[in-house]
C-alpha cells in the first residue's frame, strides 16, 4: 500500500492536478455514476494508501457533502487510517448564529459532520465572522484556514499598483486589510447592511475617491449585489475605475451581468472555485500547508 495518495472528483481534476503534483502524490480520479433517481455510485479504482488526502472544493454543497459522507466511509471500509479533506472553498460558514429561534445553526452542524469523518481539514478564506478560529466550527486538531488575501495582494501591486483596495462590509475587513499590507496600497472599509438574499444598502467610508482606481476585495461573491453596489457607489464618487477580486467566485445565477452592469471592469478570483475569473492559485500554499499536516498524522499512526 502507498503512503499517501490523492483522490479526487472530475470536476476538481486540474486543481487537484496541480496539488498532487506539487506535493509528489500519485492522483487518482475518483469513478462516479450517477443514476436516473439521482443516487450515485461511487468507486476508488485504486487500492487507496494508508493516508489519504482528498481534494473536493464545496460550492454547490448539499450533493458533494453526500459524495463526502459516501466516500469517506468507503475509505474507512478500505482500511485507509488517516484521511485528510483539502475543501477550498468551505460551504455552509455564513449561518453561524441562528437569527430566529429554532433556526439551524449549519456552520456548526456541517462543520460536526466533516470533523466525524476527517481526520484533517484544510480550506481558504472561509467566512468565519463570529468565531476567531476554525476549529470552533469544524473541532479537529488540524482544522486550518489558510487566506488567500496575501497572494490576491500581490496580484493586485501587479496589475493596479496605486490603486484603492475597498472592502464593501466590515466583515471583508481583515481581507482587504491583509491583501493591502502585501500590496502596499492604501485600503479601506465601507459599511453594509443586508434585508434580503439580494437586497443590500452600503455606505462607503469617508474617503477620497474621486479619480481613483477602486478595486472592491471580498471573501466571495454570490449575487453580486454586495460588489455591484459598492460599484455604483464608488463611480458615482467619481471613482475613474473600479475592478474586483474575490477568494471564491461563486457567481451565481445572473450575478456576473450585475456587476458588469453596475460598471465593474475585471472580475478577478482565486481558483479555490472552479470560474473563468480564475487568475490566482491556490496549489502553492495549499501544498505547503499539507505537508506538515501529513508528517503529523502518519507519525501519530
Ligand atoms: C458576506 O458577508 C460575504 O462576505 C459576502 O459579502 C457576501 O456573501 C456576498 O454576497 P452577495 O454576492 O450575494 O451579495
Amino acid at each position: 500500500m502507498a503512503d499517501s495518495v490523492l483522490l479526487h472528483f472530475e470536476r476538481d481534476a486540474q486543481a487537484a492536478g496541480a496539488l498532487a503534483g506539487l506535493l509528489g502524490l500519485p492522483c487518482v480520479m475518483l469513478e462516479r455514476h450517477r443514476f436516473p433517481d439521482g443516487e450515485f455510485r461511487l468507486r476508488v479504482p485504486e487500492l487507496p494508501a494508508a493516508c489519504a488526502v482528498v481534494f473536493a472544493t464545496l460550492d454547490d454543497p448539499n450533493e458533494k457533502l453526500v459524495e463526502l459522507m459516501i466516500l469517506a466511509g468507503c475509505l474507512r471500509e478500505l482500511g485507509v487510517g488517516r484521511i485528510v479533506l483539502v475543501a477550498p472553498y468551505l460551504c455552509y460558514m455564513r449561518q453561524d448564529i441562528a437569527f430566529t429561534s429554532g433556526e439551524a445553526v449549519s456552520q456548526r452542524i456541517v462543520g460536526r459532520f466533516l470533523a466525524e469523518r476527517f481526520d484533517a481539514l484544510i480550506t481558504v478564506d472561509p467566512h468565519l465572522h463570529r468565531i476567531s478560529s476554525l476549529e470552533q466550527a469544524v473541532p479537529l486538531d488540524d482544522a486550518i484556514a489558510l487566506s488567500a488575501a496575501p497572494a490576491i495582494g500581490e496580484f493586485l501591486a501587479r496589475e493596479r499598483p496605486g490603486a484603492l483596495l475597498l472592502g464593501p462590509d466590515g466583515e471583508s475587513a481583515a481581507w482587504v486589510s491583509a491583501a493591502a499590507q502585501r500590496a502596499g496600497l492604501q485600503h479601506a472599509v465601507a459599511s453594509k447592511v443586508r434585508s434580503g438574499d439580494r437586497e443590500v444598502q452600503i455606505v462607503l467610508p469617508e474617503v477620497e475617491l474621486a479619480g481613483r482606481q477602486v478595486v472592491l476585495i471580498d471573501d466571495m461573491a454570490s449575487t453580486g449585489r454586495t460588489l455591484a453596489l459598492a460599484a455604483r457607489l464608488v463611480l458615482q464618487a467619481g471613482a475613474s475605475r473600479v475592478d474586483a477580486a474575490v477568494t471564491h467566485a461563486l457567481f451565481f445565477d445572473d450575478a456576473l451581468q450585475v456587476m458588469r452592469d453596475a460598471g465593474v471592469g475585471e472580475i478577478w478570483s482565486s481558483d479555490s472555485i472552479v470560474h473563468p475569473s480564475n487568475r490566482i492559485a491556490l496549489a502553492p500554499m495549499l501544498a505547503a500547508s499539507l505537508v506538515p499536516v501529513l508528517s503529523r498524522l502518519k507519525s501519530s499512526r
